[in-house]
């Protein structure tokens, strides 16, 4: 007689184990084990075998029905989205509490019930009460569009409401407040999530409008819940910031119709969210010309170029190990350019506090930084300012030399753009592009760090 066939799952990571644990070893979380049936004497028998049928394979080439998009009047969350918004689409939208989701959704579901043809919009609260939704709308000078709200948790009662409707655009505010009957855990929790979400996908796959789920994060900074959430939905965008800055940044990292690392900015405003037109005006607006230790760095994020600057601090350590800090890039990549400035140029940095700073609170991961990082490090180190009208950009390798990076003509022109009459970057990066036009600047092209290092002397 076949055997019955179990394993233990982990339904935050989707982990499999021999035996139940408390803790899953994979992703760290506590009690998210639980036993699955997946095959054997007991599978079999509550799913009885039946016969395939047989599918149809089809060319790469063929009719595919062109993708019609609803635009949202707010031209930063459409090129996040890639163009605007699929119908049937599902979107799910991270970030850390308060950062302003319930303010953008309302914002959006505003905007799109207002467009000419009036597409029906509902917003669904399960965590404010109407009363506290529509202080918000007074608060945002929204309260005369025909949005449709409603503050509700069971998935049931939603779905029954939503069958009848022409919804254009459904929100979810938040899937952690969710609850379906059949599912016995509370609301939050794993199988509560991962159930609710499945079943207003469902929905919104057949009525065909976009759904947009808000998603808890947990203090790592991932969307709390099942990671097939992420999974069963088409886009996941995370809306960040800094607490004390005003400024929100909307960023898609998984996009089925669009490009991801796409960025949408935003400022929070007494009036709520304002769309940033010109970004780098904004993060270059506290700059003090010539200080030493700071650097203005041409960046690309997504499709745009951006200008942020860069701050390093570099001062003697007064522990037994030097002190690191970074704020807006990854620490290990600040490790290595520290590495490659001590053992390609004899710096010696062991003995020196450095802190490094993005400032206005934007998270840079372009290896492209590196150059401008160094360039920072060193004029703080120097006591030297760069000259106030000069950006960098470039990679640094680990023999010391200057990489060429994508996309080096927007940097320029969006450098330009700013008035900026400089720029420190990689050499050779313009030798295959032949058709490239740089802007009206001096241009010092770099091949290695130590050259960097002569500049200040
Ligand atoms: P909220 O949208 O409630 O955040 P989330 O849903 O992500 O938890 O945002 C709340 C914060 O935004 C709150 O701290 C106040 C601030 N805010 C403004 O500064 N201006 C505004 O017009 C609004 C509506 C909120
Ligand atoms: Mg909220």
């Amino acid at each position: 007689m076949a055997k019955k066939v179990t394993e233990f799952a982990c339904q935050n990571c989707g982990a499999v184990y021999p035996k139940w644990q408390g803790k899953c070893d994979a992703c760290g979380e506590w009690n998210t084990i639980v036993e699955e049936h997946i095959g054997g004497e007991g599978f079999s028998n509550i799913a009885p075998r039946k016969k395939g049928k047989e599918i149809e394979f089809v060319g790469l080439t063929g009719e595919e029905t062109a993708l019609t998009r609803l635009h949202t009047n707010i031209k930063e969350l459409d090129r996040v989205c890639g163009g605007g918004l699929v119908p049937g689409s599902v979107i799910l939208v991270g970030g850390d509490p308060g950062i302003g989701k319930s303010t953008l959704l309302l914002q959006v579901s505003a905007s799109i019930a207002s467009l000419p043809d009036k597409p029906e919009c509902y917003y669904i609260s399960g965590e404010e009460a109407i009363d506290q939704v529509r202080i918000r709308a007074k608060r945002l000078k929204l309260e005369q569009t025909p949005v449709h709200l409603a503050s509700a948790t069971e998935v049931k009662d939603i779905i029954a409401s939503l069958e009848k409707s022409k919804a254009a655009v459904v929100i979810i505010d938040s899937i952690q407040t969710m609850y379906l009957d059949e599912v016995e855990s509370t609301p939050g929790s794993v199988a509560q999530v991962r159930a609710c979400a499945y079943e207003l996908i469902k929905l919104a796959k057949r009525k065909g409008f976009t759904l947009f789920l808000v998603g808890h994060v947990t203090k790592q900074g991932a969307i709390a819940g099942p990671r097939v959430l992420e999974h069963m939905v088409d886009t996941v965008l995370y809306f960040e910031g800094e607490r004390g800055h005003h400024f929100r940044i909307l960023r898609a990292v998984k996009n089925r119709y669009g490009a991801t690392d796409e960025i949408g900015v935003f400022e929070m405003q007494d009036q709520g969210l304002v769309e940033v037109e010109n970004p780098s005006a904004l993060f270059l607006a506290e700059r003090q010309g010539n200080v030493s230790g700071s650097c203005v760095f041409a960046g690309i994020e997504g499709s745009r170029p951006v200008l942020v600057e860069i701050q390093a601090l570099v001062c003697p350590t007064s522990y037994a190990s030097p002190k690191r800090a970074v704020v807006g890039w990854d620490s290990n990549r600040l490790s290595m350019v520290l590495a490659v400035l001590e053992a390609r140029c004899g710096m010696n940095l062991s003995s020196q506090d450095i802190y490094l700073n993005i400032a206005g609170g934007l998270k840079i991961t372009e290896p492209a930084a590196d150059l401008a990082v160094a360039m920072a490090v060193i004029s703080s180190m120097t006591n030297k300012p760069l000259p106030a009208d000069t950006v960098i950009f470039g990679e640094i390798g680990l023999s010391g030399e200057i990489r060429a990076v994508s996309q080096g003509n927007a940097r320029l022109k969006e450098a330009h753009k700013l008035g900026f009459k400089s720029a420190i970057m990689p050499a050779n990066l313009f030798k295959k592009d032949k058709n490239h036009s740089i802007p009206d600047m001096s241009i010092y092209e770099i091949g290695n760090v130590q050259r960097l290092v002569n500049w200040f002397n």
